[in-house]
């Protein structure tokens, strides 16, 4: 059966081998997988060179890839991909706070914090005071909202980037509760536009593609609550540089949000008077109800 084959039949042949799978969505994946493969290599006449040159590219992602480095995932979202699949599976309406990537950083060993507490972890830098709060699609506070947050320091590093320095301590994330009124707040440091990881496979896409390696400034969010869908999202620095091409196409509008600067002198939200200028951002968090 396979001994006259083609450049169109090779595809049907192939996908046949899938028929006696039990798993229906297993053979789904497969067979669309196949088709659309087959297809991009009959479109672009792909040579014997490219394909050991892809190959090899892959091995090399392989090759760098470790619990810190995740450059398969860096792949996927220097593709769109990553941001791809979240906009398949979160079309929750407009009532609800979009979802965007998680990205590398998270930890989850990371502290637990009182609210009011400065997460900084000594880093130096603007300081910043982010007040948050957590709503159902009716307005109503969630109580006990999980919140998990992370960002990078003012040179765009987290601390993962730099444990030596800190004495292998995290800094700048922790995991905070909402009060009773679903309010979370925390001091930080102001955090920085920065670039993906270049120097591994993904690197040389962006350098080949002539493409900015760039994410603008930028905070993290993982809400967990009970009885709701879990929301990992990020708010966007709106006068950022970058806030239009973000190499991982992980910004959405309803994300962006003003980092409000304010002068020496002026009070901050926790009502201190501060001596040196700081920023705020205050955020409203709406989550999806599980449906049951
Ligand atoms: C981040 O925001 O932490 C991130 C997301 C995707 C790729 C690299 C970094
Ligand atoms: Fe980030």
């Amino acid at each position: 059966m396979y001994l006259d084959l083609t450049e169109t039949s090779i595809t049907e042949a192939v996908q046949r081998t899938f028929d006696g799978a039990e798993d229906e969505r297993f053979k789904e994946l497969f067979v669309g997988l196949v088709r659309h493969l087959h297809d991009f290599t009959r479109e672009v006449r792909l040579t014997g060179d490219e394909w050991f040159t892809a190959l090899d590219f892959l091995r090399r992602v392989g090759d760098i890839t470790s619990p810190t480095r995740q450059e398969f995932v860096l792949l996927s979202d220097i593709l769109g991909l990553s941001v791809l699949v979240d906009l398949i599976n979160h079309e929750d309406g407009p009532s609800v706070t979009d979802s965007t990537l998680l990205g590398p950083f998270y930890v989850e060993g990371r502290p637990t914090a009182a609210n009011g507490s400065d997460i900084s972890g000594e880093v130096e830098g603007t300081p910043l005071f982010v007040n948050g709060r957590v709503l159902d699609t009716e307005g109503n506070p969630v109580a006990g909202a999980r919140v998990d947050t992370w960002h990078s320091d003012g040179n765009g590093f987290y601390d993962v980037q730099m444990q030596e320095k800190l004495h292998h301590h995290l800094a700048m994330r922790a995991l905070l509760i909402a009060d009773d009124e679903g309010r979370f707040w925390y001091r930080s440091v102001a955090p920085r536009y920065y670039p993906v990881p270049t120097d591994g496979p993904c690197g040389e896409i962006l350098r080949a593609a002539n493409r900015s390696p760039m994410r603008p400034e930028h905070l993290h969010f993982w809400l967990h609550a009970d009885g709701f869908e879990p929301l990992i999202t990020m708010l966007v620095r709106s006068d950022d540089p970058y806030l239009e091409c973000d190499a991982v196409f992980g910004v959405k509008r309803s994300l962006v949000v003003d980092f409000v600067h304010h002068e020496a002198g002026e009070s901050a939200p926790d009502g201190t008077r501060m001596d040196e200028p700081f920023q705020t951002v205050e955020w409203t968090f709406v989550l999806a109800r599980k449906e049951s």
